[in-house]
């Protein structure tokens, strides 16, 4: 015999069927309508671009149907696109011709990604843009900065690279660029741009860390697109392990906010739902971004092309689940075509 106040997992507060029927708030699609606590707006999502060197480029990348390389000229209707369709932001990526061991192109005013911020903010002054803050698309070594054999271990020196990640930042800054998203992984690389930032006049910019960027297979499409693959060995030296406690990624987050980050970031987004929620939870104030990065995009893609699963439905529900977990902002591929569909 049940009594009505017995508590059993299946019959939260002791309410005894058929007393609580939660299918009441799912039966009518108003009411469906009316219980929604997560939503999606064109408003949060920011839209990845590359930009490599030429005239009229427009040059598809294979594994990210719908991306393209684009040369500088091609960056004003891609910006404009986004401002009709109420985007958040757009991330840019600069693929220069000439590399280096230094990434020396990276620096430069005259650089691939300053060309294009200029153009960006010469048709739409009132679309955000964001620049990546990295060496990877410029050094020929493909690594995210400068490589020294230093500690017995090929790797990226941390303390040299910081000092051209500010002048990468700083030169973002001079060329318009409205917020600075540095992707290194770099111990110290959010203060050492702030800094900078701060003493060059930039104090308003503000700074979205890539906090906590996972070693993660999932960037596979993303080397295609920006040429950026690691010439040898990987990236485990800086960016975290997948397998690291969660409380790691949340001392990633708490050094980039002391450092002065304004937002921070959780890479990838889908396998990585936990570290996010960890983060809201940990850190509620804090403007948070989930990167749905290049693999999350191409898996969706290729199993639509073999008409295996429905794109449109598929993303939606991802970028969904990244809101659910906690991001408010969503940097996707889906920027575009999911802002239409919300429309
Ligand atoms: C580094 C950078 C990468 C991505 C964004 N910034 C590549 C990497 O760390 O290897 C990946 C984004 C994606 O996969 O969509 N500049």
């Amino acid at each position: 015999m049940t009594t009505p106040d017995e508590h059993t997992p299946d019959r939260p507060n002791g309410a005894s069927f058929p007393t609580t029927r939660l299918r009441r708030l799912r039966q009518h699609p108003a009411v469906r309508a009316l219980v929604q606590e997560t939503r999606l707006h064109p408003g949060n999502f920011v839209l990845p671009l590359f930009v490599r060197t030429g005239q009229g480029v427009r040059t598809a990348i294979g594994s990210m149907p719908g991306h393209f390389q684009l040369s500088v000229d091609q960056i004003p209707a891609e910006v404009e696109q986004a401002r009709a369709l109420g985007l958040g932001g757009v991330l840019l990526f600069g693929i220069p011709d000439h590399k280096d061991a230094l990434g020396s192109d990276s620096t430069s005013d005259q650089g691939i990604v300053q060309q294009a911020i200029r153009a960006a903010k010469q048709a739409a002054r009132d679309v955000l843009i964001i620049t990546d803050v990295c060496f990877c698309e410029y050094t020929d070594h493909g690594h995210c900065g400068v490589v020294s054999d230093r500690t017995g271990r090929v790797d990226v020196d941390n303390d040299p690279t910081l000092e051209l990640i500010a002048t990468q930042a700083v030169s973002h800054a001079r060329a318009g660029a409205d917020m600075v998203a540095p992707s290194g992984m770099m111990d110290g690389m959010v203060g050492a741009i702030r800094q900078r930032l701060d003493a060059t006049g930039y104090s308003h910019l503000p700074i979205l860390s890539y906090a906590a960027k996972y070693a993660s297979a999932f960037y596979g499409p993303f080397r295609e697109a920006a040429e950026s693959a690691p010439q040898f060995g990987d990236r485990r030296g800086y960016q975290m392990d997948p397998a690291a406690s969660p409380e790691q990624a949340l001392r990633e987050v708490a050094l980039d906010l002391a450092e002065g980050a304004d937002l921070v970031m959780v890479k990838p987004a889908l396998a990585y739902l936990d570290i996010l929620r960890a983060v809201r939870e940990r850190f509620p104030g804090v403007p948070l971004a989930a990167y749905n990065v290049s693999g999350e995009y191409s898996m969706v893609k290729a199993a639509a092309q073999l008409g295996w699963i429905d794109e449109r439905a598929t993303a939606l529900e991802s970028l969904l689940a990244m809101r659910r977990a906690g991001a408010s902002i969503l940097l996707t591929y889906w920027a575009k075509d999911a802002a239409r569909w919300l429309s």
